[in-house]
C-alpha cells in the first residue's frame, strides 16, 4: 500500500473524519510547552498585537529582512454574495447548492461576508504584523459568464481590496483561480475545453491590467492537482465529475491555461510584474528506510507526483507514462507550459509515506489533524530542499501551511495550542531550510481566519483568527498571537 500525496489528500480529505470523528486531533508531538502568545497581554479590537521585546539569543534565527509574513484567503471561501451586484454563478455556488455534497449542507452564501468586510479583515491582517496578504478573484464576480462583459461590480470590489491592503501596507498576492469556474464554462465542458485556457488567459491579462499598477506578486493556479483529481476524477469536490480520462485531460490543459495566461500578462503589464504557480506538494517518505521496496516505492511516488507539475514547468517534459494519459497532447503545448516562472509557491500540510505493505493507520506515534493529516513538519524541509536542488534553484515561497482543530473559544480567548505548535514548527523548519542555503522567499498560514473549507464546509476550523459565523465576529486565536510576534520580531527561536 502507498501514501502518496494524491492518496493522502483525497483519502485523508475525504475519510478521515468518517473514520476518526470530528475532532479527532490527537496530542501534538513536541509536547513543547512555551507559549509565546499565552504571556501576551491582549489588546482592544483596532490595536496592533504588540510583540514582545526580542530577547538575544543565539538560538533565535533572524529571517531576511524581507521576509514575506503573511496568510491567505480564497474568493469562495471567504467572500459569501455569490449572487450580488452582478457576480456569476460558480461551480461551487452550484455544487455546495446541490444536496450532499457539501457536509451539513453548508454553502458559502455567506462565508467570512468578507465581500462587505474585507476592510476589517485587512486591518486585522495589519493588527497581526503581517506585510502580505495573498486572496484570490473570483472570475464570475469579474466575468459572469467567463467570456464577454466584465462586471463594473467586481473590477471595483478587487480595486477596494488592493487598496485597502496598500494602504495597510501590506502587499497583496493575487490568485487568479482558486477552484471557483464560472458555471457557465463548466457547462461548455469546463477544464476539459480546450477553449477555457484562452479564456482564462483574456481574464488574466484584463486583471493584470486593471490591477498590475498596484500589483506585482500573481498567480495563475492555486493547486491544479486538486482541480483535476477531486474535482474531476473522484468528484468530492466542484464540479464532481468522476472521469480519469477526462481529469489527466484537464491537468493538461490547467498548465496549457497557466502558460498562456502567463504570456498574456506579461504582454499588457506596463510595469514588472511576478509570475507564479501554486502546487500543492509533499515528499513521499518511505516507512521503513532501511526496506529498499519502501525506498524504491518512494522514489517513484516523488517522480509520479512532481514529476506530472514540475517537469512540464520547468524542463518543457511530461514522465513519459504521465504523457500517455493525456488524450490531447498538442506540439507546442510543453513549451507554452514551460514559461518562465518568477517564483514557485507551495502548499504544504502533511508529508507522503510509501510502503509495499498496510500501512498502519493511524502510525504508532504520530499525530494528526482533525483532518486526519498526520502533523510531519520536518518534510516541509525535505521538500523545499529537493524542489530547490533539482529543479534549479527556483524562488520558493510557502504558500499555504496550517492545520485544522477543533477550537474553544472562551471570551475573548481561543488557546489553541495545537495550532500554535503546528505553525511554530514548520515555521522552524522554514528558517532551518534558509540556514542551510535554501533560500526561501516567505510564509503564508493558512488561513487569515475560519472559512468555508470546501466539501467539509464550516466543521474545519484553519484560521489563525477565530470566526463565529453566527455574528461574524473575529477573535484572534493564541495560534495568531504567535504568529504575530513572529512576524513583528521577523525571527523564531530554534530551541
Ligand atoms: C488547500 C486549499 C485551501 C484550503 C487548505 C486547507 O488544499 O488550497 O483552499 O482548503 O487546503
Amino acid at each position: 500500500m502507498i501514501r502518496t500525496i494524491r492518496e493522502v489528500m483525497s483519502y485523508l480529505r475525504s475519510l478521515a473524519c468518517k473514520i476518526f470523528g470530528c475532532g479527532s486531533a490527537r496530542k501534538t508531538g513536541n509536547g513543547n510547552s512555551q507559549n509565546p502568545a499565552g504571556s501576551q497581554e491582549r489588546k482592544k479590537h483596532g490595536e496592533p498585537v504588540v510583540a514582545q521585546e526580542p530577547t538575544k539569543n543565539d538560538d533565535d534565527f533572524v529571517f531576511p529582512k524581507d521576509f514575506v509574513w503573511g496568510t491567505g484567503t480564497s474568493s469562495y471561501q471567504v467572500e459569501g454574495a455569490w449572487n450580488v451586484d452582478g457576480k456569476g454563478e460558480s461551480i461551487w455556488d452550484r455544487f455546495s447548492h446541490t444536496p450532499g455534497k457539501v457536509k451539513n449542507g453548508d454553502t458559502g452564501d455567506v462565508a467570512c461576508d468578507h465581500y462587505n468586510r474585507f476592510a476589517e479583515d485587512i486591518l486585522l491582517a495589519k493588527r497581526l504584523n503581517l506585510n502580505s496578504y495573498r486572496f484570490s478573484i473570483a472570475w464570475p464576480r469579474l466575468q459572469p459568464n467567463g467570456r464577454g462583459e466584465f462586471n463594473q461590480h467586481g473590477l471595483d470590489f478587487y480595486d477596494r481590496i488592493v487598496d485597502a491592503c496598500l494602504q495597510n501596507g501590506i502587499t497583496p498576492f493575487i490568485t487568479l483561480y482558486h477552484w471557483d469556474l464560472p458555471q457557465a464554462l463548466e457547462d461548455e465542458g469546463g477544464w476539459g475545453n480546450r477553449e477555457v485556457c484562452e479564456l482564462f488567459a483574456a481574464y488574466a491579462a484584463k486583471c493584470v491590467e486593471r490591477y498590475g499598477d498596484r500589483v506585482k506578486h500573481w498567480t495563475t493556479f492555486n493547486e491544479p492537482w486538486c482541480t483535476s483529481f477531486l474535482g474531476y476524477e473522484n468528484g468530492y469536490h466542484a464540479p464532481g465529475k468522476k472521469d480519469p480520462k477526462l481529469a489527466a485531460q484537464v491537468a493538461h490543459n490547467l498548465l496549457v491555461a497557466h502558460g498562456l495566461a502567463a504570456q498574456a500578462m506579461r504582454k499588457v503589464a506596463k510595469k514588472p510584474i511576478k509570475v507564479g504557480i501554486v502546487l500543492n506538494l509533499s515528499i513521499t517518505e518511505p516507512f521503513h528506510a532501511d526496506d529498499p521496496e519502501d525506498v524504491k516505492l518512494a522514489e517513484a511516488a516523488w517522480r509520479r507526483d512532481c514529476g506530472a507539475y514540475l517537469d512540464p514547468l520547468y524542463r518543457g517534459t511530461y514522465p513519459a507514462d504521465h504523457a500517455a494519459k493525456i488524450g490531447d497532447l498538442r506540439e507546442g503545448d510543453l513549451k507554452i507550459i514551460s514559461q518562465k516562472l518568477d517564483f514557485l509557491g507551495i502548499n504544504f500540510y502533511s508529508r507522503g509515506i510509501a510502503c509495499k505493505s498496510e500501512l498502519p493507520y493511524p502510525i504508532p506515534g504520530s499525530t494528526y489533524t482533525a483532518m486526519g493529516w498526520e502533523v510531519s513538519p520536518w518534510a516541509l524541509r525535505g521538500l523545499l530542499t529537493r524542489i530547490y536542488n533539482e529543479y534549479g534553484h527556483p524562488t520558493l515561497y510557502v504558500t499555504e501551511n496550517g492545520a485544522s482543530f477543533d477550537d474553544v473559544i472562551e471570551g475573548e480567548t481561543v488557546a489553541d495550542t495545537k495550532r500554535l505548535d503546528y505553525i511554530r514548527e514548520h515555521v522552524r523548519q522554514v528558517a532551518l531550510t534558509i540556514k542551510s542555503g535554501v533560500p526561501i522567499q516567505g510564509y503564508f498560514a493558512w488561513s487569515l481566519m475560519d472559512n468555508f473549507e470546501w466539501a467539509e464546509g464550516y466543521s474545519r476550523r484553519f484560521g489563525i483568527v477565530y470566526v463565529d459565523f453566527e455574528t461574524q465576529k473575529r477573535t484572534i486565536k493564541d495560534s495568531g498571537h504567535w504568529f504575530a510576534n513572529a512576524a513583528k520580531q521577523n525571527r523564531v527561536s530554534l530551541k
